[in-house]
C-alpha cells in the first residue's frame, strides 16, 4: 500500500511538471536579481552548541563544503540572538566573531548566507522586550556586513505569530529604516505574520520603492502529517498520517499557485524559508522524500527560491551519527 501510494505520488509529480499552469513565473523585477540567487538552500547552525561553546560544535565548517558539493547555493544561518546580549543589549563580542567565522566559512565554501534572526518564540511573549532587542540587533549586525558581498542577506525575524502580528508591518518598517541607512541594496528577507504563513501575504505591508526585498513564507501543510509526534505542537500524540495522494499533490499546487499570483501582482520574488516533515514520528522515509521532493519541485515550478529545514537537529538532510546525507531526503530535494 505504502509503495503503491509512492509510485502515486511520483507520477502525479510527473504530470504536475507537463501542466503549463504550474510553469508560470512570478515575473522578478530587474533590481531583484541579487534576490534570485537563493534558490536552493538549507536550514544550518541554530540549535548547534557552536554558539555557545565551538568546541562542542556538531556542525564542522568542511559541512558547508559538503552542502555545496551536493548543489545547494546558500544556507540560512538560524541565530538566536537575544541571549547573547548584555543588560544595554550588545551583543556578546565572542558570539560576533562566531557570527563572522560562519559566514566567513559560509563564504569560502562558495555557498550565499542568508542571517536569519529566529527570536520568533521570544518576540511572540514579550513584544515591548522585542521591539527594543531586535532594532537592537539590527543596529549592530546591518553596520557590520555593510561591506559583505551581496550573497549576504538578512533575514528581519523568523515566523513573526500572536502577540507580534498586529504589530509586525510597523516593526518591519522600523527594522527595514535600520537596515537600509548602512545597506542601502542588500537582499533583505522578509515574511508575513502567523509564522510566515503564505495566507497572509496578502496583510503585509512592504516599502514600494524598496525593490531589493525577498519575501519568504514557510509551508509546513499538511500540518497534520509534518507535525505528527512533534513534541512542541498539539500533534505529539499522533502517528500513521500519510502523505502522497493526488489530493495532497493537488493542495501543494494550489497554494503555491496563490503565493506565484500574489507574488505576480507585487511584483516580488519569493522564497520558501522552510518546509519538510518531522523526523522522529516513525514516518515511512520514503513519504518523508516524497513531502520533500513535492514541495522543493512545485516551488521551482513556481519560481521560488527554498531552504529545507534543516541540515542537522531534527528534520534531518545530514546524519550527524552515520557522518553522512540522509540519502533519501538530499536526493529527493537535488534529484
Ligand atoms: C523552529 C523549529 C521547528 C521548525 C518546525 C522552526 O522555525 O525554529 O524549532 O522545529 O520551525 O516546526
Amino acid at each position: 500500500m505504502a509503495r503503491f501510494r509512492w509510485i502515486a505520488a511520483v507520477a502525479a509529480l510527473i504530470v504536475s511538471a507537463c501542466t503549463p499552469l504550474a510553469l508560470e513565473r512570478p515575473a522578478a523585477s530587474a533590481t531583484a536579481v541579487s534576490a534570485m540567487q537563493f534558490k536552493r538552500g538549507v536550514n544550518v547552525l541554530g540549535y548547534d552548541p557552536y554558539w555557545t561553546d565551538p568546541s562542542k560544535a556538531r556542525f564542522q565548517w568542511r559541512h558547508l563544503a559538503e552542502i555545496k558539493r551536493a548543489g545547494f547555493d546558500h544556507v540560512r544561518l538560524v541565530v538566536f540572538a537575544f541571549k547573547f546580549m548584555d543588560a544595554q543589549n550588545r551583543l556578546d563580542t565572542k558570539w560576533l566573531e562566531r557570527l563572522d567565522a560562519a559566514v566567513r566559512e559560509a563564504q569560502a565554501a562558495g555557498l550565499g548566507v542568508i542571517v536569519d534572526e529566529h527570536d520568533f518564540d521570544t518576540c511572540a511573549k514579550d513584544v515591548p522586550a522585542c521591539r527594543v532587542k531586535l532594532p537592537a540587533f539590527w543596529r549592530q549586525i546591518a553596520p557590520r556586513y555593510a561591506s559583505a558581498p551581496d550573497s549576504i542577506a538578512f533575514e528581519l525575524l523568523n515566523e513573526p505569530h500572536k502577540a507580534l502580528d498586529p504589530v509586525w508591518n510597523d516593526m518591519l518598517a522600523e527594522l527595514l529604516g535600520i537596515v537600509r541607512q548602512s545597506n542601502p541594496t542588500r537582499t533583505v528577507v522578509v515574511g508575513p505574520t502567523s509564522w510566515n504563513s503564505f495566507h497572509n501575504l496578502p496583510t503585509l505591508r512592504l516599502p514600494e520603492g524598496d525593490r531589493n526585498l525577498l519575501v519568504t513564507f514557510h509551508y509546513y501543510d499538511p500540518f497534520r502529517f509534518t507535525h505528527q509526534g512533534a513534541s512542541w505542537t498539539d500533534m505529539v500524540g499522533l502517528r500513521g498520517v500519510t502523505f502522497g495522494s493526488e489530493a495532497d499533490l493537488a493542495q501543494i499546487r494550489k497554494d503555491f499557485d496563490e503565493v506565484a499570483a500574489w507574488a505576480r501582482a507585487n511584483n516580488r520574488p519569493i522564497l520558501l524559508g522552510e518546509f519538510g516533515a518531522y523526523d522522529k514520528s516513525g514516518t515511512p522515509i520514503e513519504m518523508r522524500a516524497a513531502y520533500a521532493n513535492a514541495v522543493a519541485r512545485e516551488a521551482e515550478l513556481h519560481g521560488f527560491g527554498w531552504d529545507y529545514w534543516q541540515f542537522d537537529s531534527d528534520f534531518i538532510v545530514w546524519d550527524m551519527q552515520k557522518n553522512g546525507w540522509n540519502e533519501p531526503i538530499l536526493k529527493a530535494l537535488i534529484p
